[in-house]
């Protein structure tokens, strides 16, 4: 049967998947889908599943069982490199950046990922403006948020369709956080979708269309990220008082 595909096709969808260590079942029956140009939010407390979720959708790790679908296709078991070549890509938790390397030698990695797509560098460098004063330096010489700007900054000269964010304000200081929080607004408006995982839940939720809170593993709550926001039991539990 061919039936054309609504607009409203999600350009990535999880279904019931399970992340299991061992014996850790880390997460159970999770799905959610995310719209072409949405910018969705996951969050939860440490050691919810947020990295493994993501895990499963990068590739990192094969889930026991659920689906991973992107732009219609199964990708589920698809090898990681596969998915940066259809436009999937993850900034991970703790940034993964190469500190020997320069923050040029880090984009042109980033790049080479997905050759036939990559952004020139320049583009980065309009982007990322601190990264264009200190291209020649070795990436360990970058300050944390720095850094932080370096990883997401790899991750976009791919041109990604669909970029998975793990984290980035983390450890950073309010000021930095900020900035994070205005590249990935910028990102956003390109029209990349976006996967945001968060500790700090008001803000991801405050830059997010939708949001799902994961705890233990499972999706306790969803929806409208600004209804999220003024859920007394997600204040609560997530967003303490102000
Ligand atoms: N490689 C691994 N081997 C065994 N257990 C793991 C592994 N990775 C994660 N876990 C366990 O799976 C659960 C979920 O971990 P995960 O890293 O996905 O949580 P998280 O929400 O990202 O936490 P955080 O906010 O601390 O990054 C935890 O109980 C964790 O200890
Ligand atoms: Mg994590």
């Amino acid at each position: 049967m061919s039936e054309s595909k609504p607009a409203t096709d999600p350009i990535l969808s999880v279904e019931n998947v399970d992340v299991s260590y061992g014996r850790v079942n880390a997460v159970r029956g999770v799905s959610f889908s995310v719209p072409e140009g949405g910018l969705v939010a996951l969050v939860g407390a440490n050691g919810a599943g947020k990295s493994s979720v993501l895990a499963a959708v990068s590739g990192l790790v094969r889930p026991a069982a659920g689906k991973v679908i992107l732009g219609g296709r199964d990708i589920t078991r698809w090898p990681a490199h596969r998915r940066v070549g259809a436009g999937l890509v993850l900034v991970p938790e703790g940034r993964q950046i190469l500190g020997t390397l320069t923050v040029a030698e880090n984009l042109r990695l980033g790049a080479h990922r997905r050759r036939r797509h990559a952004a020139p560098e320049s583009e980065m460098y309009e982007l990322f403006p601190v990264l264009a004063e200190r291209r020649a330096l070795p990436a360990s010489a970058l300050s944390g948020g720095e850094q932080q700007m370096l990883a997401i900054a790899r991750a976009m000269i791919a041109r990604p369709k669909v970029v998975l964010l793990d984290e980035p304000s983390m450890g950073l200081a309010p000021k930095m956080v900020d900035e994070i929080f205005t590249v990935i607004e910028k990102i956003r408006a390109s029209g990349v979708t976006v996967v945001l995982v968060e500790q700090n839940a008001r803000r991801a939720l405050s830059a997010a269309d939708t949001g799902h809170v994961l705890e233990t593993g499972e999706i306790a709550r969803s929806g409208p990220a600004s209804e999220l926001l003024k859920d007394p039991k997600v204040v609560q539990a997530y967003l303490g008082v102000e």
